[in-house]
């Protein structure tokens, strides 16, 4: 079997592939069917400072190439988290990514704060899309300066390695992943949804605004890995669309150092395990020994 271990933040995680946040619960929820000790790490759900409601429905709206969700970040809480679901995987020793946002500057310090190294969360994963409700609400990811501020005052408050995971909707998204790593972001997520409509064509209506997902993402997402693992000197997640172990294997050759599934679970929920077998196989069937090998090879044509 071709070896797709990797090493992230001097960790070895058994294999490169993690869920999307948002999209596979709080973990439990998929144990019906796999685990997620079959992850390479689980990525939590984007927790808050407080509980937050989210958006009233409907909060997902299928496309043809991909789907629109307008969940408004819904999610119990970090407190919650750790205290109720956090067992859970320390249970099965499933290393955690801790995603996590706010709408103030203070609220994304207070969450980051909150969370206390543990040896199994090897990241937090900083979501910049949410709005700057002090800034008219802009998002936090869209200017340069504003990702410089933001992410070094959490760097400020955490000793745990931070991805800052970036909003497609900007003018030159390297500019923003150098801001990112200028001010000590340790890792890349790329990308966020794209913000989007769906039309109900029988009532006539919008009935959603909201992020856009799914294979409709993919060249976007592949395009900013590429470009910016190029230039940024930290390691590169690529999240966005990715279907199936071909599309894993693009944003690895692209320079991705792991990747995210999100939106295909929805479609399929044996995405994720077929996808880790799909690309093993793929470095197997093609004489590669291991992921490193492919990492970035996209660069060098
Ligand atoms: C239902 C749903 C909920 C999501 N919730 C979050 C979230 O809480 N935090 C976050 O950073 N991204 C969230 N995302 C974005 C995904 O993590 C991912 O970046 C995006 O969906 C692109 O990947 P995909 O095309 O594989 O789904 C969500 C996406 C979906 C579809």
């Amino acid at each position: 079997m071709g070896n797709i271990s990797v090493k992230l933040f001097g960790k070895n995680l058994h294999n490169p592939v993690f869920n999307a946040s948002g999209t596979l619960g709080y973990g439990v929820e998929i144990e019906p069917l796999w685990g997620v000790e079959t992850l390479g790490a689980y990525v939590t759900k984007g927790l808050s400072i407080k509980p937050h409601h989210g958006n009233l429905t409907p909060r997902v709206w299928e496309e043809r190439y991909g789907m629109i969700n307008s969940i408004g970040l819904q999610n119990v809480g970090v407190e919650r988290f750790f205290d109720t679901y956090f067992p859970f995987f320390k249970k099965k020793k499933t290393p955690v990514i801790v995603n996590f946002f706010g709408f103030t500057e203070d609220e994304y310090i207070a969450c980051a704060g909150k969370i206390k190294p543990d040896r199994l969360i090897i990241a937090l994963e900083m979501n910049l899309s949410c709005p700057n409700i002090k800034a008219g609400g802009i998002s936090f990811g869209k200017e340069p300066r504003m990702v410089f501020d933001i992410v070094k005052k959490v760097k400020a408050v955490t000793k745990i390695p931070l991805f800052a995971k970036l909003t497609p909707e900007v003018r030159n998204i390297v500019d923003i992943a150098t801001a990112a790593c200028e001010a000590g972001a340790d890792g890349l997520t790329l990308i966020n949804t794209m913000p989007a409509a769906g039309f109900d064509a029988k009532k006539r209506n919008i009935p959603l605004k909201g992020g856009l997902s799914g294979p409709v993402l993919k060249p976007i997402a592949l395009r900013a890995v590429h470009e910016c693992s190029k230039v940024v000197p930290v390691p590169v997640v690529g999240v966005g669309g990715i279907m199936d172990a071909m599309d894993a294997v693009s944003f690895f050759m692209a320079g991705a150092r792991a990747i995210q599934i999100g939106t295909a679970t929805f479609i399929d929920p044996y995405a994720i395990p077929k996808i880790i077998k799909g690309v093993s196989n793929y470095l197997d069937a093609n004489g590669y020994k291991k992921i490193d090998d492919i990492i970035g090879i996209a660069h060098e044509k």
